[in-house]
């Protein structure tokens, strides 16, 4: 950990990094984590998922051999945290994803490194702990994505993430506003060996989007090769349908992340809370479903846990604690949100992650 970070006074809660975290990064970079895309309705959506369900306290339980540990992916995991693939860290802290990888091996937190991290895979992997799974963003070029690949099965990471819903993102009118625009030493460090396919015009009257953007969006024929070329378990990031969810199961995939990417992917998009009883339901009690977006205390965690999720994924909370107090913050905020997830559990008569269940909360409206 850097002797320069500190834990300011004042942080008591995990969510409380989010309230500093504008005093310490500048203001267009925080814009930038901050926003989603288009109107930021998704993100503001995750958030109040949350709201819809209160957990419900149980008298005379015993909980005195309480605890949160759970197997993942064959990994031994203290806590249901996982630091999801964030890219770009070097915008919040100069030691970037190497220090919030220090702080996920600290804690014992598997960190998902992210394809556009702005440390190499290799440089994380040196730092992270055993628990570390690589996110691959599929590259036009097969061979590229498939260097991704060895580099990442080379260096130890235990599982492959492949996002699948951010092959177009529009930009959030909050950071446009904010005038943001990534600086030039804030690179995808991963990505600097591949050269860039030459630019290739659009033919008239032809869809930026469609032809233009979309050209080299993953199908299902590019997840078969991947599950083929893999070594290492597939996970699949960006799931909201339970007909996507079924038909990935069947297709080998490890398990499935419930996310809207943060609300940065299609504004207005539901919330990922209010998709995970519907995939839970669609895939059945044994197959390994996560969940991410909005999540912001150890109570959010519990229930995410309650409406199906095995373990949830913390996106711009480890920025934030990354930007205001680096490495120590990150371990810091993964340890306040562990402690709340367990006085959540205590005064629900949890003793156990597997005894979260359904009834474990209170439904606060009608549109969950
Ligand atoms: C992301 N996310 C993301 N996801 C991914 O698969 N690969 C990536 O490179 C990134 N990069 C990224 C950058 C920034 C600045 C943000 C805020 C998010 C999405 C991330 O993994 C996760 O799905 C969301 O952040 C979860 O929502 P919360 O926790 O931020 O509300």
């Amino acid at each position: 950990m850097n002797p320069a970070d500190r834990i300011p006074p004042g942080i008591h809660n995990a969510i409380d990094y989010e309230l500093l975290a504008p005093q310490a990064m500048d203001a267009s970079h925080h814009a930038y984590v901050a926003g989603g895309c288009g109107w930021d309705t998704t993100v503001a959506a995750n958030r109040a998922a949350f709201g819809h369900w209160a957990p419900l306290p149980r008298l005379l339980r015993d909980v005195r051999q309480g605890h949160t540990q759970l197997t993942l992916g064959g990994l031994a995991l203290p806590h249901p945290f996982l630091l999801a693939p964030v890219a770009y860290q070097r915008l919040a802290h100069a030691g970037a994803e190497a220090a919030t990888a220090r702080a996920a091996q600290a804690t014992g937190t598997c960190m998902v490194a992210s394809t556009l991290s702005s440390c190499t895979l290799e440089a994380i992997a040196c730092a992270a702990g055993p628990a570390r799974w690589f996110q691959l963003y599929l590259q036009p070029e097969r061979a590229h994505s498939r260097d991704l690949l060895r580099r990442a099965e080379q260096a130890g990471y235990r599982a492959i993430v492949l996002t699948l819903d951010a092959s177009i993102q529009l930009a959030s009118r909050s950071a446009l506003q904010a005038g943001f625009s990534m600086p030039a030493d804030c690179v995808a460090a991963n990505l600097t060996g591949y050269p860039p396919l030459p630019a290739q015009p659009l033919a008239d009257g032809a869809s930026r989007i469609f032809q233009g953007a979309m050209r080299h969006a993953p199908t299902w024929d590019d997840l078969h090769w991947l599950l083929q070329e893999s070594r290492l378990p597939v996970w699949v990031k960006g799931v909201l349908h339970p007909g996507d969810a079924t038909a990935l199961r069947a297709a080998g995939v490890a398990g499935v992340i419930v996310s809207n990417h943060g609300g940065r992917s299609l504004d207005g998009a539901p919330a990922s809370l209010a998709r995970l009883p519907a995939v839970r339901a669609a895939v059945g009690p044994g197959y390994p479903v996560l969940l991410d977006g909005g999540v912001r205390s150890g109570q959010d965690a519990f229930k995410a846990l309650a409406l199906g999720a095995d373990a949830v994924l913390i996106g711009r909370l480890q920025v934030y604690a990354l930007a205001v107090a680096g490495a120590l913050g990150v371990a810091h905020m993964l340890t306040l949100l562990t402690e709340e997830l367990h006085a959540c559990m205590a005064q629900a008569g949890c003793a156990r992650l597997a005894d979260i269940t359904p009834e474990a909360l209170l439904p606060l409206s009608t549109t969950p």
